[in-house]
């Protein structure tokens, strides 16, 4: 039994890592969660537009952008324009030049009319390849937080438990205050194969960054327990928990994570 589940197990880790990353370079720790949008940036003469996932989820939720803001969890699908940016839509909810952050006000994203000056800012956003500055600020914030072997290479869940970050969940004039749902239980997803350890998943956790909206009804439609059969090779592909444990959530190849209640 066990011969076969470790035959198993690497032919999923292989067929799965091999269509998932493809020929693609394991990324560098900074760029863990990094979006290139490139749209309409190119064709206008400027660089594609660097998004970087670690600065913006160490202060804001993934559900304030995902729902309230209405970022598409694919890159590039989202299709954001400069118009949008300067009527205060999308970056441009917090990138405005007037919201503050932390008692700063946060750099503007596009505008029509710009001197040299300006020009610095456009490269905050959009700039081409690698940025020594960013890597070294990245560093910095990483040295303080609780390490984890892949992806950032940070424990985001024990930096929010130990109170190093507080992710904001509401925006005024953005956000809707709401009554919140119920919280559903943790269950664990049972493992179609004897010896492989059952995977626990938390709502409660997942809702403190989620919300209900950003997995009910998109990415796990039916919410009756069961009613989603889904394989290791689907969340290879990137489906159901593969939306987010390919690319910003810690990444698949930390498999104890999941697979973790211990065989009786
Ligand atoms: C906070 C980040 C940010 C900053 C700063 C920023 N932009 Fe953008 N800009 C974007 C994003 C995102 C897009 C959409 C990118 C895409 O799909 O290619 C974009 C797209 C554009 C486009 C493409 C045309 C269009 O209609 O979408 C132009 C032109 C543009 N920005 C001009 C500027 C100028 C000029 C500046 C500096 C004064 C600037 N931007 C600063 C985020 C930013
Ligand atoms: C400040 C806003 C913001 C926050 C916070 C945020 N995201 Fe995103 N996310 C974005 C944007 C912008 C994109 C790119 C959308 C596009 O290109 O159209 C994106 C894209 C993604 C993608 C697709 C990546 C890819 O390579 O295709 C995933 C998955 C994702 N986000 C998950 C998360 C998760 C999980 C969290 C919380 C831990 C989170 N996001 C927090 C703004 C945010
Ligand atoms: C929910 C609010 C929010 C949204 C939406 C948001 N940002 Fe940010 N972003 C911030 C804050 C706050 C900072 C930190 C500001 C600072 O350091 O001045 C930041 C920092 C950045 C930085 C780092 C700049 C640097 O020099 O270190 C970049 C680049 C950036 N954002 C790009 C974007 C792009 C591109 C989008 C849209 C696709 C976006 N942001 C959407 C709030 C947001
Ligand atoms: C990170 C994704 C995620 C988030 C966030 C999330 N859920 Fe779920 N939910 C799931 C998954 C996965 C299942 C099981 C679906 C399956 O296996 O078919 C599920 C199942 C359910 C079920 C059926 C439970 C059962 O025993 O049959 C209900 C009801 C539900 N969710 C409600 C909620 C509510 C309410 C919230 C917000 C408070 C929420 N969910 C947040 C992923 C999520
Ligand atoms: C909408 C995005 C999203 C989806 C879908 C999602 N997760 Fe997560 N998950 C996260 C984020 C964000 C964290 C926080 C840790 C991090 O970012 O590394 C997390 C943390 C976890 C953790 C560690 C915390 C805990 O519960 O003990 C486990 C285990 C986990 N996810 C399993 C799953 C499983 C299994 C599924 C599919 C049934 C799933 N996740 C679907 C975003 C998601
Ligand atoms: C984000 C959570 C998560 C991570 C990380 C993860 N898995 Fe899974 N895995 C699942 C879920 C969910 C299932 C489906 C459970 C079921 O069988 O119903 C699954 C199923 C499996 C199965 C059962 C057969 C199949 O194809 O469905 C195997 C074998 C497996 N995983 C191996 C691995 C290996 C090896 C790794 C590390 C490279 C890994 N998993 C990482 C969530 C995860």
């Amino acid at each position: 039994m066990k011969r076969l589940f470790f035959a198993l197990l690497l032919t999923v880790v292989f067929t799965g890592i091999t269509s998932a990353q493809g020929v693609r370079r394991k990324p560098q720790a900074y760029e863990y969660g990094q979006v290139i949008i490139n749209n309409s940036s190119s064709s206008a003469g400027l660089a594609p537009v660097t998004f970087d996932h670690w600065i913006h989820r160490s202060k804001f939720t993934c559900r304030l952008c995902h729902v309230d803001i209405g970022f598409a969890m694919k890159a590039g699908v989202t299709g954001i324009r400069a118009a949008d940016n300067m009527k205060g839509l999308y970056c441009g909810t917090c990138h405005n030049g007037k919201y503050e952050h932390q008692g700063k006000k946060v750099f503007e994203a596009c505008s029509r009319d710009f001197s040299r000056e300006d020009g610095k800012r456009c490269e905050k956003c959009h700039y081409k390849g690698r940025n020594p500055r960013k890597e070294q600020d990245f560093l910095k914030f990483a040295e303080r937080m609780p390490k984890e072997r892949f992806g950032n290479g940070i424990n985001w869940e024990k930096a929010e438990d130990l109170g190093y970050i507080k992710p904001i969940d509401y925006l005024e004039g953005i956000s809707v205050k709401r009554k919140p749902l119920p919280v559903q239980k943790d269950f664990a997803i049972g493992s179609a194969v004897e010896g492989l350890p059952d995977t626990i998943f938390s709502h409660k956790k997942h809702t403190v960054w989620n919300g209900c909206e950003v997995c009910h009804p998109d990415i796990f439609v039916g919410v009756k327990r069961g009613s989603n059969k889904y394989s290791m090779q689907d969340v290879f592909e990137g489906k159901y928990c593969g939306v987010c444990h390919v690319s910003v959530a810690f990444p698949l190849t930390d498999c104890q994570r999941c697979h973790i209640k211990p065989v009786q």
